[in-house]
């Protein structure tokens, strides 16, 4: 098993540290613009594997025909938000960069699944999977599934239970519009939403969005809970687990929603996404999650405007 990993920053580097971890391939290629990064890292990181006796294979390189053969490819590259900045505020950077890399693992990877993680991730997704025109279980977002961990975290403190008794579910776009769900979010065998007042599910929801930002301005980038999270997504891939993870995703028909990619929760298998689950939303989720859906759109079109993407 191959897997590539695009970008070799703070993001790209802790993901390969996390797949040697978990032994989930034989090689891995880090790949990066700047000289000599990926290759520093790919020792350090063929280091940490010779210690652990591990047969893993860190390759570093700044030409796309190493990631020939990858299974997964994992897009990190680009720009990460600074302190005060919205994952939106990304788009004209990242766009370029996402489609170029998308053309490279094309050229070079075409059997592939590609997970996007550079933000703004849905709109990232959607950018990688028009540019590859790959099958659409193929292109797959991580973003999710780091917002329900973090709507987990603080549900567990707020109702006093384990972590592994709840377990929490943030539909909808990784940014600002995100829409934790308590009413299919669960503490034991209850609905949150029927355990929490009104006053304190907002509160949950707004930390929610706002915990990264928090992190962000206090040590300069989030990387333990995103990379924790892109390895679990290949794990899932990689063992054909079925595991049932949010996703972007792009939708064709389901919440009666088309052409964009979009947080819902998903069965993820050897084939990428295999099933998306369509929850069954009342009126008023129905309008949050639309609303979420109108801001990726309009994302979308102003690339289509500025012919990033056609
Ligand atoms: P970083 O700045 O540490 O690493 C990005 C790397 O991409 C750099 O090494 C840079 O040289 C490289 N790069 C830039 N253009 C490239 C190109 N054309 N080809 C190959 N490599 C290129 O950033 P970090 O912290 O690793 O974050 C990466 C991205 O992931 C950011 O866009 C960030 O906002 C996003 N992110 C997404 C999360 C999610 O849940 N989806 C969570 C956290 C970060």
């Amino acid at each position: 098993m191959k897997i590539s990993v695009i970008g070799s920053g703070r993001l790209g580097s802790t993901t390969a540290f996390e797949i040697i971890n978990r032994e989930l391939a034989n090689e891995i290629v880090l790949v990066d613009i700047i000289q000599n990064l990926p290759q520093g890292e790919a020792m350090d990181l063929n280091q940490m594997a010779s210690e652990k006796g591990k047969s893993i294979y860190v390759v570093g390189s700044n030409d796309y025909k190493d990631i020939e053969g990858s299974s997964v490819v994992v897009v990190t590259a680009g720009v990460a938000r600074k302190p005060g900045m919205t994952r939106m505020d990304l788009l004209k950077t990242n766009a370029p960069i996402v489609r170029d890399v998308t053309k490279e693992i094309v050229r070079y990877a075409k059997d592939s699944i590609i997970i996007v993680v550079s933000n703004p991730m849905d709109v990232m997704t959607y950018v990688a999977l028009k540019t590859s025109k790959f099958e659409r279980n193929r292109v797959i977002g991580m973003g999710g599934q780091l917002d329900s961990a973090r709507y987990r975290e603080i549900l567990s403190q707020m109702l006093g239970v384990s972590r592994s008794s709840v377990r929490a579910l943030v539909i909808g776009e990784h940014g600002e519009t995100m829409f934790p769900i308590p009413r299919f979010s669960y503490a034991g065998y209850s609905r949150v939403s029927d355990l929490l007042s009104q006053e304190k599910l907002k509160e949950a929801e707004e930390r929610t969005r706002k915990i990264a930002a928090e992190v962000i301005a206090l040590k300069g980038a989030t990387v333990f809970a995103p990379i924790s999270c892109i390895t679990t997504l290949i794990e899932s891939i990689v063992k054909d687990k079925k595991d049932l993870l949010p996703v972007s995703a792009y939708l064709n028909g389901e919440y009666g929603l088309k052409d964009l990619c979009l947080g819902v929760p998903a069965i993820i298998g050897r084939n990428g996404i295999e099933k998306i689950i369509e929850l069954d939303l009342n009126e008023e989720e129905r309008a949050r999650f639309n609303n979420s859906a109108a801001a990726v759109r309009k994302a979308i079109d102003e690339l289509l405007t500025l012919k990033v993407i056609e």
